[in-house]
């Protein structure tokens, strides 16, 4: 059911009081912590968390913390009212879009850190971008302390890291991963394509199109190193400034795919304004 009267806090005060009614009535609450700017792939982790959850929020909030000095925090697209009219046709209950003095009221002492997963990837070339998710994830799951919680397979480095994050310091969510949202020549949709010029958005489709060669070596146990070696090669002379190319275990991201059950193919790259990720999972077990 849709609703064009969600309501809006941005205190945890406010939230909480709201939050403790539902769980008086023992209602199952469902939380998609988002930066805002929402796209269709953000308003599927919705639908998701209307379909797992009697109460859904919805989190705006641009968190410092993620960016690094030289990055976009300050040009990051802010858009609460277009955001709350994309979500009058949910069942999203409430949106908690705090200031950044709410949520970090006297700077920070403790620090979330999955340092096996933090580092590498996109964490080495962003360096303390993930110590910052985590923190935030882990402040947002405290405030809101809801039975599941929506992310998108797209920044799939982040969902392992909030994974390991949840198992290890025992916090009763489910965390769920769902399918990335593409354009119909195959981006992955994201909040950073705003930065991409026209004619950058359809060069931009060669992501996916390098990630699904690589994914079928990797399935067809073939010429592995051959097509990830000129995936890398045709990106770079189309204008991509490639952070990486990879094939990991997708539980762990280790280096060690060949024994796991699944892989992951992951691409970052920066393509004029915008730095894009993007995945695909391949299923080894058959
Ligand atoms: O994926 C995002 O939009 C952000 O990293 C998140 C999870 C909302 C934390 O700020």
């Amino acid at each position: 059911m849709k609703n064009d009267q969600q309501d809006i806090f941005y205190t945890i005060n406010d939230l909480r009081k709201f939050l403790v009614s539902a769980r008086d009535q023992n209602k199952t609450i469902g939380f998609v912590p988002t930066m805002g700017n929402l796209h269709q792939g953000h308003l599927d982790l919705v639908q998701r968390a209307c379909d797992l959850s009697d109460v859904v929020i919805v989190s705006i909030f641009v968190n410092p913390m993620q960016f690094g000095p030289h990055e976009d925090f300050d040009s990051y697209p802010r858009t609460l009212n277009s955001d709350r009219q994309a979500l009058a046709g949910y069942a999203c209950d409430a949106i908690f879009a705090p200031t950044v003095r709410e949520i970090y009221p006297k700077g920070l002492n403790t620090e979330i850190d999955v340092p096996s997963l933090t580092t590498i990837l996109c964490g080495h070339h962003r360096p303390g971008h993930f110590k910052g998710v985590a923190t935030v994830v882990c402040k947002l799951f405290n405030i809101v302390q809801p039975d599941v919680a929506i992310f998108g397979n797209k920044d799939y480095q982040q969902l392992q890291i909030i994974k390991a994050m949840v198992q290890d310091l025992l916090l009763p969510v489910r965390v769920i991963g769902t399918d990335t949202k593409r354009e119909p020549n195959g981006l992955a949709m994201s909040s950073r394509n705003a930065y991409l010029l026209e004619s950058e958005k359809q060069l931009a489709s060669m992501l996916y199109s390098s990630l699904t060669k690589v994914a079928q070596a990797v399935r067809d146990d073939t010429q592995i190193k051959t097509t990830l070696k000129q995936q890398k090669q045709l990106l770079t002379s189309a204008g991509f400034i490639l952070d990486y190319l990879e094939i990991r275990d997708a539980e762990d991201l280790s280096k060690t795919y060949v024994e796991a059950d699944k892989a992951v193919v992951l691409v970052a790259a920066k393509l004029g304004e915008a730095r894009l990720i993007d995945n695909i999972i391949v299923n080894l077990s058959n």
